[in-house]
């Protein structure tokens, strides 16, 4: 078979480096500042039965119905690749009891949706995210949200705006949905043929439609604000009053509701200048899901990772800049010198100095080369004449420098 039939699929990437620089950043800091907050890992598995999705998202989401990879195993069971974290993360908090009822946990990890690949639309994408488990509370919302813009900080992302609304409860959902029918009803006729199905199965995802005939049909609809009680709409003030107690200014923005069933009061995105028609970053919420005989609140989000790098980029910053530091490169003149060697890049590797060395022994002119291509900023030279001597030829690369050392004054340069 041509080698050009084991590309990857369409919509999914090797990450090699020196991309991969910039996602190993992302990982690390975010590692800290989840630290900070008190956040652990959890990883849970990328195959779950797919009606653990299909009953957390919602079963008319665009998600469940139009783009999970469902597959089924020699034993007839009907699986699916996780198209996000919140389903199998709340699957976790309700396995156990006590210790995960107040779990504060965090994954990163690849997702899967099979969309139409285009520019911030990948088949595998991936999310760095966090679910806090426990009874609603606008305080621990505005907690979450507080750390997502120290997350965003750590990475150096200027310019990114978050955008909150509130959905309600979900005793109030079934009078809001029928107040939007009720206000969209009499110009039905004019919405689209898709439309007029969502305005059935999905009402909500009418408001935040880019269509802009169900735009013209939407402008005049009260907003699901609007239509919910004072209670959701004071959760709403304390969210946004304590964010400003914290000096974080947030912009409501009504047409938001989000694509996924489980949420309830606050939700959440963060969008960017520097992303195209897929703005948004970051997609989050407080949440409720019923899994067997518990109920399971929680308030969280996901950042895409592949979205947070192209926002990085167009603010100028580069995988380049998160290159690991420049090796020390060791060349042996002849056998006896390679076989030392050997044992000499085992001892540094072991103090903690990253080394290379060649194998062979090709000619010193080849492997200077070759330790200049890697960007090595020392070079250490043995032969016949230093392995007599006890001695090293260390070679500063960047200043052209060359000294003769003995192995205490060789590790001090080096540590
Ligand atoms: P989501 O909005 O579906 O929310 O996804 C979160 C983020 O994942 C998006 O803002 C986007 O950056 C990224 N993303 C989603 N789909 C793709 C794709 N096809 N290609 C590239 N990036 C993508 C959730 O997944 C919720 N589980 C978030 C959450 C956690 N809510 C509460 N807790």
């Amino acid at each position: 078979m041509a080698s050009s039939s084991f590309q990857p699929l369409q919509g999914m990437s090797d990450i090699a480096p020196p991309d991969v620089y910039l996602w190993q950043m992302l990982e690390a800091r975010a590692r800290e500042v989840f630290a900070r907050y008190r956040f652990e890992e959890v990883r849970t598995p990328i195959l779950e039965k797919t009606a653990l999705f299909t009953h957390s998202l919602g079963d008319t989401t665009d998600v469940v119905t139009k783009e999970m990879y469902c597959l089924e195993d020699r034993g007839g069971r009907k699986l699916s690749l996780r198209p996000e974290g919140t389903a199998g993360s709340v699957r976790y908090i309700a396995s156990g009891a006590e210790q995960t009822a107040n779990a504060r946990m965090y994954y990163m990890g690849p997702m899967f949706r099979c969309e139409r690949p285009q520019a911030g639309r990948k088949r595998q994408f991936h999310q760095i995210g966090l679910e806090a488990a426990g009874a609603p509370n606008p305080l621990a919302d505005a907690e979450v949200i507080a750390l997502q813009l120290n997350l965003l900080s750590a990475w150096g992302l200027e310019g990114a705006k978050i955008r909150l609304n509130t959905i309600g409860l979900p005793e109030e959902r079934a009078a809001v949905l029928e107040g939007l029918r009720n206000a969209i009803r009499p110009r039905f006729s004019e919405l689209p043929e898709d439309a007029q199905q969502r305005f059935e199965t999905n009402v909500l995802r009418l408001l935040d439609s880019k269509d802009p005939a169900v735009q013209a049909v939407i402008a005049d609809v009260p907003s699901v604000t609007e239509l919910l009680s004072q209670e959701s709409r004071d959760y709403l003030n304390t969210v946004v009053e304590t964010l400003r107690s914290l000096e974080i200014d947030v912009e409501i923005d009504t047409s938001l509701v989000r694509g996924l069933d489980y949420y309830v009061h606050t939700v959440w995105e963060v969008v960017h200048g520097g992303l195209g028609a897929q703005n948004a970053l970051s997609g989050g919420g407080r949440y409720q899901v019923q899994v067997g005989s518990r109920t399971i609140d929680g308030v969280g989000f996901a950042m895409g990772m592949e979205r947070m790098i192209a926002a990085l980029e167009s603010t100028g910053i580069t995988a380049d800049q998160f290159a690991p530091e420049p090796a020390v490169f060791i060349v042996s003149l002849g056998e006896a010198a390679l076989k030392e060697n050997l044992l000499l890049m085992q001892m540094l590797r072991q103090r903690g100095i990253a080394c290379e060395m060649e194998l062979t022994n090709r000619k010193i002119k080849a492997q200077m080369k070759r330790a200049d291509k890697l960007g090595a900023r020392q070079v250490i030279i043995r032969g016949d004449t230093e392995l007599e001597n006890g001695t090293f030829v260390v070679k500063n690369m960047e200043e052209g420098t060359q000294q003769e050392l003995e192995l205490p004054e060789l590790m001090n340069l080096l540590t």
